[in-house]
């Protein structure tokens, strides 16, 4: 019994140890094929680099390693290369001077758990094209960038001031009134209507999007996106997330559904319906981009980018404030001075808000929200710098290389609004201000973001001034997780009425 149970155990060990040599060889043919990538540190043959950094801050190693390799650096995340591209030079030659080679979007297993490989974020080559092109102009015809967004904006200001209005005193948390208030201005536009704070299937779905971006940005999404079918196996919060994003799916074709009938071709009131109208213009297009869909993902796209990114901006800008209280009272005299206190901030101030302005962008750059912007893929082999990198490889933009370089920010280390002011005290443009990453897959929403992050945050100091619970010196201005996007933060403070 002893023989046959040792002679069973030997063969399993045996087939194992062929599996493994297998496996290995698998994945040096695999990494030779791609012999002329960018130089790297060496791989391990199963894990690749995945052990040698924290998952916590992989930026940080992807800094280190550009010092050591240069502005083009290959790394391996397990049996998959990723190239990463640092310094403004690089970026720009390649995110804007071969945009259609590296204008591919990486196929990242959580980004198409929520779309399925439809919409605009996740895509690439024509589908991207065409949900973009659309995109881009219809929100410009429901005013991206005009008058009729800004007065969307505004409404929500007013209402996130006068929700604020009622914590007086007591101490709060700001980040779920500032999710639903930027969370009700991309409704406005994609679903035509704005929600109550109360509302449970408001609630529902940005708690969905908050919930997403918290599990991207953390360790356990970054394994995820390496290894998706193990981790499935595994129990773990990412599972509720994927039943809520069906939900949440569900949620955007039942609107979009009951829009069917009641369409107004001469006037359609939102970005659903706008969509809707294309679809039936292109009914007979065999080939046609515009169905359900892409429909249905595209208007995920925009709630979930939309959200998120824009309201986290505005936590962290609070928290910056109450950490300078000297920058609060600067940016408060100068909103006095220039709008006071009878009239709402419109978007025209910004030109003679120049250190608000500032302080803004400020806050922008030190968040560094995006540090490796949204994961690019190569459409073709493309020669860079004497390298051939493949047509499929996975890239990594590296935005925080170029907004903490010394060389392009007077003071790159810290919180100063300097950086965005000339000597006269005027508002300072700066091209190595890159947070909504460069070249063709650039944010879409830029310029909504903008605006939105003018009118909150003047509004909201114009009437308020915030204070920690904790002396300034020890607020912690760091994030809480940073992978795939940076999370800063929740806090409790005050809001203390100006009036
Ligand atoms: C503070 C606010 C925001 C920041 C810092 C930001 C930043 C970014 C960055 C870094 C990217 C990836 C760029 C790349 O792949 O190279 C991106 C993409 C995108 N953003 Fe934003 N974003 C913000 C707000 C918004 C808003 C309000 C919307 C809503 C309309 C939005 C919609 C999108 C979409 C749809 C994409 C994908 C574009 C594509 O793949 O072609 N973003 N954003």
């Amino acid at each position: 019994m002893d023989i046959l149970l040792a002679l069973k155990t030997n063969a399993v060990s045996v087939v194992m140890a062929v599996l493994a040599l297998l496996l290995l060889w698998k994945i040096r043919g695999k990494r030779n094929s791609f012999d002329r990538l960018p130089p790297g540190p060496a791989p391990n043959p199963l894990l690749g680099n995945l052990f040698q950094f924290s998952m916590k801050e992989a930026y940080k190693y992807y800094l280190e390693l550009s010092k050591t390799y240069g502005s083009v650096v290959t790394i391996w995340l397990a049996n998959t290369p990723v190239v990463i591209i640092s310094g403004y030079k690089a970026l720009k030659e390649t995110m804007v001077g071969l945009g259609d080679e590296f204008s591919g979007r990486a196929i990242y297993p959580l980004l198409m758990k929520a779309t399925y490989g439809y919409g605009v974020l996740s895509t690439s080559g024509h589908r991207w094209k065409e949900m973009r092109k659309f995109s881009l102009a219809t929100m410009k015809n429901f005013g991206m960038g005009r008058r009729s967004i800004e007065e969307r904006v505004k409404e929500e200001a007013e209402n996130l001031v006068e929700m604020l209005k009622k914590s007086e005193g007591s101490a709060f948390n700001p980040a779920d009134m500032l999710l639903n208030a930027v969370g009700n201005v991309i409704c406005s536009i994609v679903f035509g209507h704005r929600f109550e704070f109360e509302d449970p299937q408001f609630k529902s779905l940005l708690r969905t999007v908050n919930t997403y971006f918290a599990i991207l940005s953390s360790p356990l999404g970054q394994i995820y996106n390496i290894f998706p079918r193990l981790v499935s196996l595994f129990p773990g919060k990412h599972h509720q997330l994927f039943k809520d994003l069906e939900e949440a799916r569900e949620y955007c074709k039942r609107e979009a559904q009951a829009r069917m009938n009641i369409l107004d071709p001469s006037s359609p009131q939102d970005f659903i319906e706008a969509f809707l109208l294309k679809m039936n213009e292109e009914k007979d297009n065999p080939d046609t981009e515009f169905h359900f869909d892409n429909l249905v993902s595209l208007v995920w796209n925009l709630f979930s980018a939309g959200t998120e990114t824009t309201s986290s901006t505005i936590r962290y800008a609070l928290l910056l404030m109450m950490k300078h209280p000297d920058v609060q009272e600067r940016v408060q005299r100068e909103i006095d001075e220039v709008i006071g206190q009878d009239r709402w901030p419109s978007i025209e101030d910004r030109q003679n808000l120049p250190y608000t302005d500032a302080v803004i962008h400020e806050v922008q750059r030190c968040m560094d929200i995006a540090p490796i912007a949204v994961p690019h893929k190569m459409m073709c082999d493309t020669k860079y710098n004497g390298y051939v990198i493949p047509k499929g490889v996975m890239v990594f933009p590296l935005l925080s290389s170029v907004l903490i370089d010394p060389n392009l920010w007077k003071n790159p280390n810290c919180f100063d609004p300097e950086n965005f002011l000339d000597a006269d005290g005027r508002f300072q443009k700066n091209d190595a201000f890159v947070v909504f990453g460069m070249g063709k897959r650039a944010c879409l929403g830029e310029a909504l973001a903008r605006i939105e992050l003018f009118i909150f945050f003047t509004s909201l100091l114009q009437h308020f001034t915030f204070k920690a619970m904790v002396p300034p010196e020890e607020l912690d201005t760091t994030s809480i997780n940073c992978s795939f996007g940076r999370m800063p933060r929740t806090y409790e403070c005050y809001a203390i009425s100006k009036k």
